[in-house]
C-alpha cells in the first residue's frame, strides 16, 4: 500500500531551466518539481544531458552504480550514463538525474534541432526511444521506487507504453502510476513506421500509436493512450482539445475518450525569478509602490535597441518563439498599421525562416520605431518584461503561455487573443470601472487584435486609470502553490484508485 503522505515522484521532462531551455517547459519542469518538494514530497528529476549544459557552472557528478548501462535501440548496443546535480538555490532540494549519452545528446548543442541549419535531428526518434528506455532500466538499477512517474509532452510518450507493456512484470512497478502532462498538443514527436522496431515494444502497441494510415507512428499518443490520467496546462485549452476539431487535430478520438481523465491544471510562475522586486537581471528593481522605477527599464530597453528614449510614447515587447502557433502571422498582416500608431514596437524572437526575413525588412523600414533581437537571450527577455508598458501576444493557440504571467507581475499590459491560457488568465479591463488587467480580442483577425491595440494606446494616455491597469495585474497571484497543490490530489487520487 502506497504512503500517501509523503510521495515519491519522478518528473520526467526533455528540458528544465536554468540548464537547458527552449521555451516554457523548462520554466515548469523547474518550478513544479521545486514547489511539489517544498509541499513535502521527494521529487526527482530526469532530463537528457545536451551538450548545451554547462558542465563548469553546475556541479554534475558521476553515479558510480549507474554507469555504462546497455540499451538495446533496434538491433545496435548503445551505453548510457545517469549523472546527478541538484536544481540551485533552493529550499528544498530536487535531485536531477542527467542522462548521459555522448553520441545522441552530449555531443550536440541543440535539444530538438540543430543549431546551424534550424531542421530537427534526423535521429529524434533514436533519441528519445533512448531515452525513455534508458530510464526503465535506470528505474530497476536505483533502489528508489516512484509512486508516481510524471511525463511531459512528446519526447517522454514512450514510458507510459512501456511500463504497461515491455515493462509490464516488473514488480517495483507494480503500484506506481503515470501522468502525463501535454504542453502542446501540437507536436506530436511523428517517425516513419520504420523506427517502430526500434523501440522493441510489441506489435500491439505498434496499431495503437500508428498515424496517417500506419504510415507513421507518435510518441506523443503512447503518452495519451498509456498514462492513467491525463493533465494540460490550462482548463480552457483542455476543453479546446476536447472539442474543437483543428486543435485535437487527429489526436481527437483518445481525447474524446478520455475527456474524463482529462484534467487542467493551470501553469504557475516562479516568483523567485520572475519578479520585479528583486530581479537583478533588469536595470532598476520596482513594485506597485515605486511604479516610476520601471522606466528606469524602458529607457534601459530602448537604448538597447538604440530606439530614441521617449518615456512617454508606449513600447509593445513581444519575446515568442516565432512560429504560427503564436500569431506572428496577424503581426505580419497588421505591422503597417502597427507602427503608423505612436508607439514603438520590440520584439525578442526566433523561430521560421520567413519571419525572420520578413522583421528584418520591417526593421530597415521602420528603424526609429521597431527593433528585433533574433536569438534566446534570457537577459533580454527580463528587461523587455520590465521596461515595455504593454505585451503583445496574439497566438493562434496557447495551451497555457508564461510570458503574459511574466507580464502581469512586471506591470507591462498584456494584449492576447482569448484562447487556451491567455483566456484564463488575463482578465478583460473594463472601461467602466478599470477593473481587469489587459486587453483580449477573440476572433483570429489582425484587425480586431489592432482594433485592441488602440484601445490600449487609448487607456495609455490617461496616467491614473493606466496605472491601476497595471497594478490590478500586479496584484494577481499565480505562484505555483494552488496548482501543485491540484497536482498532489489528482497523484492520489489515482494512487487509491483500482
Ligand atoms: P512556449 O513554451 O510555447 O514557447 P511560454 O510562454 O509558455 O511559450 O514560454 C516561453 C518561455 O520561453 C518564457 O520563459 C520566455 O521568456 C522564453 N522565451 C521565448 N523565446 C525566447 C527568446 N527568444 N529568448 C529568451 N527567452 C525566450
Ligand atoms: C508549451 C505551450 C505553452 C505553455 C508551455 C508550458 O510550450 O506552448 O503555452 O505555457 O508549454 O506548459
Amino acid at each position: 500500500m502506497v504512503k500517501l503522505k509523503n510521495l515519491k515522484i519522478l518528473f520526467i521532462t526533455s528540458e528544465v531551466a536554468p540548464f537547458v531551455k527552449t521555451g516554457g517547459l523548462g520554466d515548469v519542469s523547474s518550478a513544479l518539481p521545486q514547489t511539489l518538494a517544498e509541499l513535502g514530497h521527494e521529487v526527482r528529476l530526469v532530463v537528457p544531458k545536451y551538450g548545451a549544459v554547462d558542465e563548469r557552472r553546475f556541479k554534475i557528478h558521476e553515479i558510480v552504480r549507474l554507469k555504462d548501462i546497455p540499451l538495446h535501440i533496434g538491433d545496435e548496443i548503445e551505453l548510457f550514463s545517469v549523472r546527478s546535480s541538484f536544481l540551485a538555490g533552493l529550499k528544498t532540494k530536487v535531485q536531477i538525474y542527467f542522462f548521459d549519452n555522448q553520441k545522441y545528446f552530449g555531443s550536440r548543442k541543440g535539444l530538438y534541432q540543430d543549431i546551424k541549419t534550424k531542421k530537427d535531428y534526423s535521429d529524434n526518434d533514436e533519441r528519445y526511444i533512448l531515452f525513455c528506455k534508458g530510464i526503465m532500466e535506470m528505474i530497476k538499477k536505483l533502489g528508489w521506487t516512484p509512486d508516481i512517474i510524471h511525463c511531459n509532452d512528446w519526447q517522454t510518450g514512450l514510458i507510459p507504453a512501456y511500463i504497461k507493456t515491455l515493462y509490464a512484470d516488473l514488480e517495483l512497478l507494480r503500484n506506481t502510476k503515470t501522468v502525463f502532462t501535454i504542453h502542446n498538443l501540437g507536436f506530436q514527436g511523428l517517425f516513419s513506421k520504420e523506427s517502430f522496431q526500434k523501440t522493441g515494444l510489441p506489435e500491439s502497441v505498434f496499431t495503437e500509436i500508428s498515424m496517417n494510415l500506419g504510415s507513421k507512428i507518435s510518441f506523443l499518443k503512447a503518452g495519451l493512450l498509456y498514462s492513467d490520467v491525463l493533465t494540460t496546462v490550462s482548463e480552457k485549452y483542455a476543453e479546446e482539445i476536447r472539442s474543437i476539431d483543428e486543435l485535437a487535430g487527429s489526436m481527437k478520438p483518445i481525447l474524446q475518450k478520455r475527456k474524463s481523465e482529462l484534467v487542467g491544471i493551470v501553469n504557475g510562475i516562479d516568483y523567485n525569478i520572475w519578479n520585479p522586486e528583486i530581479d537583478m537581471l533588469i536595470t532598476a528593481r520596482y513594485s506597485p509602490k515605486d511604479l516610476e522605477k520601471k522606466y528606469e527599464n524602458k529607457s534601459a530597453l530602448l537604448e538597447f535597441f538604440k530606439l530614441n528614449d521617449n518615456k512617454d510614447k508606449p513600447v509593445i515587447g513581444t519575446i515568442s518563439r516565432l512560429t504560427d502557433q503564436k500569431g506572428i502571422d496577424l503581426i505580419q498582416e497588421a505591422i503597417d498599421k502597427i507602427l503608423e500608431l505612436d508607439l514603438k514596437y520590440v520584439i525578442l524572437g526566433q523561430g521560421d525562416k520567413k519571419y525572420h526575413e520578413f522583421f528584418e525588412k520591417v526593421q530597415k523600414k521602420y528603424p526609429e520605431k521597431f527593433a528585433i533581437s533574433f536569438g534566446f537571450d534570457d537577459e533580454l527577455a527580463h528587461l523587455i518584461e520590465a521596461g515595455a508598458d504593454m505585451y503583445l501576444m496574439p497566438s493562434q493557440f496557447e495551451p497555457c503561455g508564461l510570458t503574459q504571467l511574466y507580464s502581469l507581475k512586471y506591470g507591462t499590459v498584456p494584449i492576447v487573443r482569448y484562447t487556451g491560457g491567455l483566456a484564463d488568465t488575463v482578465d478583460k479591463v473594463n472601461g467602466k470601472d478599470y477593473s481587469g488587467t489587459g486587453f483580449v480580442f477573440k476572433k483570429y483577425d489582425s484587425d480586431e487584435m489592432l482594433k485592441e491595440i488602440k484601445h490600449a494606446l487609448k487607456m495609455y494616455e490617461n496616467k491614473t486609470v493606466w496605472a491601476r491597469i497595471m497594478k490590478n495585474g500586479m496584484a494577481k497571484d499565480f505562484s505555483w502553490h494552488s496548482s501543485a497543490k491540484k497536482y498532489i490530489e489528482l497523484y492520489k487520487k489515482i494512487l487509491k484508485e483500482d
